[in-house]
Order: structure tokens, then sequence, then C-alpha cells
């Protein structure tokens, strides 16, 4: 069986723009979660998120959609919005990590009270009939929160259990806590997804070999960074094909016109090309310098031209200074 891998949720990277020019100038993956819709207090779905779940816009990729809440009520209005849009299934993110969020008893904020986590799953199975699926981290302050949390899951049928193997307090200091993920292999039958750290062929091999029971692989800012990740990872391959500068240089390109259509001002378009180029970047020569020339640029025309000597150099691996 070929892996099945999952675009794992970025806020602000892998919305649908960024995942059907993915899918369009590599494939590989199998599911995209879109990034979490949060309401704020307000019934309100934001222009945003509306846009991102469009079907319309979701044509030809396969899109779970997120939400980030506590409340019941906040679940029950987003998983009616995404059903009346056609989705079966909604995401529960139980991971996000940033104090402003868990502070709040959001996110991986939420993990340390499985009773609350009941309460609303109780409600959500009680009043609607969408498919939930959750992504966690393994807890906030210990990796063994979640253990507390298996037995109410257990409760509901929940279709599977992403868990990216940090704690909410690391951020993403340190690096993945593969002996607390084995325990939670050992503690529950339901379906978990593996995430966290899969940049490489090589990682992913590594992870397989540990964790042979998983079939579900979620990456995130792997991804991002080395788009051809998932194909080359279904492909077993170890280097890139010759194609790599060209298919990278037309995906840059969609997604350049993308957000020039999407943002006004050449520099708040650089500015969303540069966060993207914080990732791409890592899988290039001079890093740094990619960065440092990017951040200089003020207009379109010179970033084209940071980016057209990137390609050239990658092409011929000999640098000029632009
Ligand atoms: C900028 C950023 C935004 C993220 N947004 C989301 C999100 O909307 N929903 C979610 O479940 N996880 C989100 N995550 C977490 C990732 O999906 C993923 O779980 C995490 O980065 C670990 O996987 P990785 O090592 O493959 O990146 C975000 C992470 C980053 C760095």
């Amino acid at each position: 069986m070929p892996p099945y891998i999952v675009s794992s949720p970025l806020q602000g990277f892998t919305d649908y723009r960024f995942r059907n020019a993915h899918q369009k100038y590599y494939g590989g993956v199998d599911l995209y979660y879109a990034p979490y819709i949060r309401l704020n207090g307000k019934k309100v779905i934001k222009p945003g998120y509306q846009k991102d779940l469009q079907v319309k816009n979701n044509t030809t990729i396969n899109v779970i959609p997120q939400v980030m809440t506590n409340s019941a009520e906040e679940f029950l209005f987003v998983s009616d919005y995404v059903q009346s849009l056609g989705y079966n299934e909604l995401n529960w993110n139980l991971g996000c990590p940033y104090p402003m969020v868990t502070n709040k008893c959001l996110g991986s904020g939420l993990i340390s009270d499985p009773d609350r986590i009941d309460g609303i799953l109780d409600i959500v199975h009680s009043n609607s009939s969408i498919t939930v699926s959750m992504k966690m981290r393994m807890g906030y302050e210990d990796a063994s929160e979640i253990l507390d949390v298996f037995p109410v899951l257990a409760k509901y049928p929940i279709k599977n259990i992403g868990i990216h193997a940090r704690i909410g307090k690391q951020l993403y200091v340190g690096g993945v806590d593969l002996e607390s993920f084995q325990r939670c292999v050992d503690s529950t039958d339901q379906t978990l997804y593996f995430n966290g750290d899969i940049t490489s062929v090589a990682r992913y091999r590594e992870m397989t070999n540990r964790f042979p029971m998983i079939d579900h692989w979620m990456i995130g800012r792997g991804l991002i960074a080395d788009p051809y990740l998932p194909m080359m990872i279904k492909e077993d391959a170890t280097d890139y094909p010759e194609d790599r500068i060209d298919r990278f240089s037309k995906f840059h390109d969609r997604l350049f016109t993308e957000y020039s259509d999407k943002l006004t001002g050449d520099k708040a378009i650089i500015r969303k090309l540069l966060s993207y180029w914080e990732y791409f970047a890592q899988r290039f020569d001079n890093t740094a310098r990619i960065i440092k020339n990017i951040k200089k640029t003020k207009t379109i025309e010179a970033y084209d031209k940071v980016i057209a000597e990137v390609f050239r150099y990658e092409r011929s691996k000999s640098y000029i200074e632009v």
C-alpha cells in the first residue's frame, strides 16, 4: 500500500491557493486539512474562511475543514456551516500551543480537561451527523495528559486522532517525543495519524520503521519547505528529479499570481511571498542570503530579480550578487 500523506494545516500558508497550486504542480498529498476556523465569540464565519472552503475553490482536492473552539455551540455552528457546503467531516484542533490561545482553554490548553472535551463531544454527537476527527498535541504541560483523553474519545465515533508528538509548552523547541507517542499507540485502539518533523524521505523511513502500525502521515512545515516531499515519499526517491527547479518556478509563479490578485501593493505581496520563502529557502543553497535579499526588496521588479537569480543559481550552481 502506498503511504497515505496528509497535509497538516498551517494557518497563513496552506489556504486554497497553496493547496491547489501544490496539487497541480506536485501532488502526492491524499488529504489536505484546511487551517482552523475560529469564531472569537461571534457566530459569524469570516469571509476569508468562507473563501477557503468554498467548493468552487477546492474542486480537485480532498479537503477537511478544521475548527478551534471550546464551545459545543460554536462547534455546532461551524459543523452546520461546513455541512451546508457539502463537507461531512470536521477536524477539531486541540493542538495550537500559543499562550494567547491556550490561556483561554483552547487548542492544546484544553487537553488537560477531559470532562470538558467529553461534554462538547456529547452535545455535538447528540445534535449533529458530522463526523469528528481530532488533531492534538500530547498535552500542554505534560505528554501524559492525552492518556486521560483517550477513554473519552473512545465513547464517540471519532474517525481518527492526528497527534503532533510534542506538548504545547514546548511550542516548537526541542524534538518530537517519540517515546510518548509510542505510549499513545499502546494506550488506545483508535486510529492514530503521526505528525511532527517529517522533513525528508529518510526521516519518513525512520518513522515508518519505528511505528509500523501507523499508516497515515501528516506533514506540515516539511511540505511547505519542500513541496516535492510527498511525491518523493511515495516514490521512495532519494534524489530530486531533474525538473526540480522548473517545476518549483511554475509553482512559485502560480502562488505569486494568486497573492498578487488577493493583496494590494508590492510590499504586501512581497511580505506574503517572503513568509513562504522562509520555508522554501531552507531547501536551497545560500538560505540566509536569499531571505536577506528578498527582505531588501521594495518593488515587485526587485523581487523578481532576486528570485530569477535564485533559480539561475540553482540551475547553474554559480552565484552572482544582485
Ligand atoms: C505557522 C503555523 C500555522 C499552523 N496552523 C495550524 C492550524 O491551523 N491547525 C492545526 O491543526 N495546526 C496548525 N499548525 C501545526 C501544524 O499543522 C503541525 O501540526 C506542526 O507544524 C507539526 O508538524 P510539522 O513538523 O510537520 O510541521 C501550524 C503550525 C505552524 C508553524
